[in-house]
């Protein structure tokens, strides 16, 4: 991994993924995207593993899609390699995903932090899709996951303006889910993970699964798979510790089994 370094142990059960192409703000070229795909793929598949966080570094989560890599390109060129196909496997990862978020979150990169289940940010974080300053729009989810986190009015004014927010607007408009001081991002973002990492991880990936249904589908369908997710966590060992821990008044131990 040239652009991406993986610590698949950083803490119990959690996963620490960090882009790193620092001195280009961590644009997302082919090449990181890749191994970003390959490595959640592969933690994925990790028993050990509940929870994953990406992390860029303090000046930029990630400052978009690697504009110097697609400025020469024609429609065929980028048909061709296809960039987004790599963003499918962030969308198909079942464990949950927090974005640690400091600097620049923009373009491509403010995709992959809403690609994320959740969003913990420095007060220092920036948010933007600022794609239509380079003539062209967002390409890896921006028009709809930003639309469907923060509603069409304020969606449609970040998308035609290309204007940044602070953590605190993107707080106010429900876009992440906390705002630390930023010598804390990571530390917090990862306290985050072990408080989810400390739940049974069958439940939680189920869970995660039937509340991103809800953005796919109509409410008696979601409705539906919820149930369907809840009767099947019923046999799991983790159901039975989880419930018995409750009756005998003691802390659960979860196996994921
Ligand atoms: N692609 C390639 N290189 C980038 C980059 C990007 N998206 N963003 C920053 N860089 C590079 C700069 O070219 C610069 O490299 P050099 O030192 O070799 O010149 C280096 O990173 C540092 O950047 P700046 O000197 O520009 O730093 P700054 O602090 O003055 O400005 C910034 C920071 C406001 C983030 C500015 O770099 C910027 O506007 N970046 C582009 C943001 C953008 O438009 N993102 C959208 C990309 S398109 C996209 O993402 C499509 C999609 O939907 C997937």
């Amino acid at each position: 991994m040239e652009f991406i370094k993986v610590t698949p142990n950083y803490a119990p059960h959690i996963a620490l993924i960090e882009l790193n192409r620092p001195k280009e703000l961590n644009a997302l070229n082919l090449q990181l995207m890749g191994e970003l795909r390959d490595a959640l793929k592969a933690l994925d598949q990790e028993d050990e593993v509940r929870v994953i966080v990406i992390t860029g570094n303090e000046r930029a989560f990630a400052a978009g899609a690697d504009i110097k890599q697609m400025a020469g390109k024609g429609t065929i060129d980028m048909w061709k390699v296809d960039q987004f196909s790599t963003w499918d496997q962030i969308n198909k990862t079942r464990k949950p995903i927090i974005a640690a978020v400091s600097g620049f979150a923009l373009g491509g990169g403010c995709e992959l932090a809403m690609s994320c289940d959740m969003i913990v940010a420095s007060e220092t974080a920036q948010f933007g899709q600022p794609e239509i300053k380079i003539g062209v729009m967002p390409g890896a989810g921006g028009t709809q996951r930003l639309t469907r986190a923060i509603g069409k009015a304020k969606a449609m004014e970040l998308v035609l303006t290309g204007r940044f927010i602070k953590a605190e607007e993107a707080l106010s408009y429900g876009l992440i889910n906390q705002i630390v001081p930023v010598e804390l991002y990571l530390e917090e973002s990862i306290k985050l993970a072990k408080e989810i990492a400390s739940m049974s991880p069958i439940a939680t990936q189920m869970a995660k699964e039937a509340v991103k249904r809800s953005f796919e589908t109509h409410l008696d369908e979601g409705l539906h798979f919820e149930r369907k997710n809840f009767y099947m966590l019923f046999a799991a060992e983790d159901q039975k510790e989880g419930m018995n821990a409750f009756v005998e008044k003691r802390k659960p131990e979860f196996k994921g089994k």
